[in-house]
């Protein structure tokens, strides 16, 4: 069985749920307590053990290719300034042990497009996973759900989706999933039916597609098959759904919060909740609620 070892993060979205802010700026570059959002998901990734990260990208997203890489004429300043523990955090930074690999979306034809761009860039076979960097994951005691995914691929070679619990008013906002026990193994649910953004009576659980995935090369079969939706775009879900009744697709379920960043309520309450856990923001932004 191939090794899994790439996670495609599509950042290539135009962001405008968080307007004005991200005319110029791609929203995976937004701060959360001080910190991008793209640097928590892939320090996820890299914690959970992927070696290669695949961003399908755009060409106003530069910003955040150049993240990852080396800053000389800063790293000279800060060594002048004798600013050592910033230093070693930006160094930190392109020290990642984890090599970023960028592929460019030419035409926003939705997130199965996205994620197809990457075909060229999988071997033969090759699983990925996928990580939709507007949702941040906050595990308990520092639980990280992608590594659970990943290790039980690399034992069972079993694809699978991390399910939340959306709340009503919410379901209309995601991929939503109907799972089974799975008759063979009693521990785990089986996905067998995922639909996009249904209304809540057409929703088959509140179960929904938080933004991380692991899947078999197969599904970049059925993704290369799947026929654009009313809006002109390739959905994830749709391919997702044809995958399933081939495929066995196992659910996890999420340990611990998230939060969906990329709108700006979501974006302003992990901002709260991240600085209230950080160590220096930590005192200061708890007074301040106060
Ligand atoms: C995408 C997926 C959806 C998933 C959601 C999680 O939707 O299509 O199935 O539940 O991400 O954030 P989007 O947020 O791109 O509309």
């Amino acid at each position: 069985m191939n090794e899994l070892k790439k996670a495609i993060i599509p950042i290539a979205g135009l962001g405008t749920r968080m307007l004005p802010a991200t005319k110029a700026i791609p929203k995976e570059m937004l701060p959360i307590a001080g910190k991008p959002i793209i640097q928590y998901v892939v320090e996820e990734a890299v914690e959970a053990g992927f070696k290669e990260i695949v961003f399908i990208t755009h060409s106003s997203k530069t910003s955040v290719e150049n993240h990852f890489d080396t800053s000389f004429e800063l790293e000279a300043e800060l060594e002048k300034r004798v600013k050592r523990s910033l230093l070693d955090e930006i160094k930190a930074i392109s020290n990642l042990k984890v090599v970023i690999h960028s592929i460019r979306q030419g035409k926003a034809l939705g997130l199965g497009h996205a994620i197809l761009c990457a075909k060229s860039i999988l071997n033969s076979n090759e699983p990925f996973a996928i990580i939709l960097p507007d949702m941040l994951i906050d595990g308990p005691n520092k639980i990280n759900n992608l590594s659970k995914m990943r290790k039980e691929y690399d034992l069972t070679g079993k694809s699978s989706i991390l399910l939340g619990k959306a709340k009503k008013k919410d379901i209309k906002k995601y991929g939503i999933a109907k799972v089974n026990k799975n008759k063979l193994n009693h521990e785990t649910d089986i996905v067998i039916k995922i639909i996009e953004k249904p209304s809540l009576k057409n929703a088959p659980s509140n179960l929904f597609a938080v933004g991380r995935y692991v899947f078999s090369y197969d599904l970049i079969e059925f993704l290369s098959k799947t026929k654009f939706d009313k809006s002109g775009e390739i959905q994830l879900t749709d391919a997702i759904e044809s995958f399933l009744k081939k495929n066995q697709v196992n659910a996890h379920y999420l340990k611990g919060n998230f939060y969906d960043c990329g709108d700006k309520i979501g974006n302003l309450i992990a901002n709260i909740e991240y600085s209230k856990k950080d160590p220096i923001l930590k005192k200061a932004i708890l007074n301040h609620l106060k």
